[in-house]
């Protein structure tokens, strides 16, 4: 996979593959200023828990550098820059990964109160490729934790896109299948396509594809009828936020997926970093649901497929209970229920 992901020294900025035009287009979106890495975030340039994190590390270095630009040597640039990291943080309210960026970068400047702008930011764009490159190692590992689930010859489904565009590189959900597919077992995956943004479609068939791993897309409203047939093994789904009891908010959808695996019996596991597990959030109805705009779901691409004036539904995200859950995939290993003490013990 190309890195999608790229801080450029030459044109000192941060510059990402535009996931809004893949697979037919790829079109870098260059982001100098706060305002910029927010428009990426928001309008979905760049997406995926653990990628938005890594973006929003760079975004504080940024963010430093900005507001050197605004603020006289001896001004208040220390409240500005408080006000842009916030900004930096709410750009999007599900997946925790960002604010667990900012928090990262805010902790190091607390321990470094003497610091100068300067030497903040520089020290916040080191920060932020260290950021970069452990989460590709991250993800690696989970790939190893997780390959052992998989059997030779499964057909695994997997709803989003949790794979290289949604992380720094290799991918959470699909870190298992990738590390199974290099054992040397035969492995091939069903991508639901994923209304509205076609995450599944666009990104997980286009990514698995180039990296020579069969892959099928699906409906997303073929997936009972798959799982019926005996067409699926495995589950294997990414996630934006995990609360301390388990229940994983991941991409719209999936919790119908996991309901549907429970029926059929086929085991369900989550795929996550640690940085994406929030152990200030006790259950699930407390993770905050993104509502996004009815945009996606009244057109594709230019074409408007709905009537003039009909309203819409676009909660970006669902919860699915811990129960439904067989396994949580992490760096430390995969957790098992009960949750609740396995994440405890984990943040101990
Ligand atoms: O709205 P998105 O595309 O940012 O949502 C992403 C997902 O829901 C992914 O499945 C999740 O972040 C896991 S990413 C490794």
């Amino acid at each position: 996979m190309t890195e999608h992901i790229q801080y450029s020294p030459e044109k000192d900025a941060l510059v990402l593959l535009d996931q809004r035009y893949l697979p037919t287009r790829e079109e870098w979106f260059v982001c100098k200023t706060v305002n910029d890495i927010c428009e990426a975030l928001v309008v979905m340039v760049v997406r995926g828990a653990p990628a938005i994190g890594v973006t929003a590390a760079y975004g504080c270095y940024l963010a430093a550098r900005e507001v050197k630009g605004l603020v006289p040597a001896d001004g208040d640039w220390k409240s500005l820059l408080a006000a842009k990291l916030e900004q930096i943080a709410l750009a999007r309210p599900t997946a925790v990964n960002l604010r667990w960026a900012v928090r990262l970068m805010q902790a190091e400047w607390a321990k470094r109160p003497e610091f100068s702008l300067d030497e903040l930011s520089a020290f916040w764009l080191a920060k932020a490729k260290v950021v970069h490159a452990e989460d590709i190692k991250t993800c690696m590992v989970i790939g190893q934790a997780g390959m052992d689930l998989l059997s030779d010859g499964d057909t695994v489904m997997t709803h989003c896109n949790a794979g290289a565009l949604a992380t720094a590189g290799y991918g959470t959900a699909l870190a298992p299948i990738r590390a199974a597919v290099a054992q040397g077992k035969k492995i091939q995956v069903i991508a639901n396509e994923t209304r509205p943004f076609l995450q599944g479609a666009r990104l997980t068939a286009y990514e698995l594809y180039r990296d020579g791993i069969p892959v099928k897309v699906a409906c997303d409203n073929a997936c009972a009828l798959l799982m019926q047939r005996g067409l699926v093994q495995k589950v294997i789904v990414g996630a934006d936020r995990i609360a301390a009891n388990g229940d994983a908010a991941n991409k719209i959808g999936t919790f119908g997926v996991a309901l549907l695996a429970h029926e059929f019996g086929i085991p369900f596991y989550v795929a996550a970093p640690v940085s994406t597990i929030d152990p200030e959030t006790a259950e699930g109805s407390l993770i905050p649901i993104e509502d996004r705009t009815p945009r996606e779901v009244t057109h594709v691409g230019t074409t408007q497929i709905t009537p003039d004036g009909v309203g819409v539904f676009n909660y970006a995200f669902d919860v699915t209970p811990a129960r439904l859950i067989h396994g949580i995939i992490t760096e430390r290993g995969v957790l098992t229920a009960p949750y609740t003490e396995a994440i405890a013990k984990l943040f101990k």
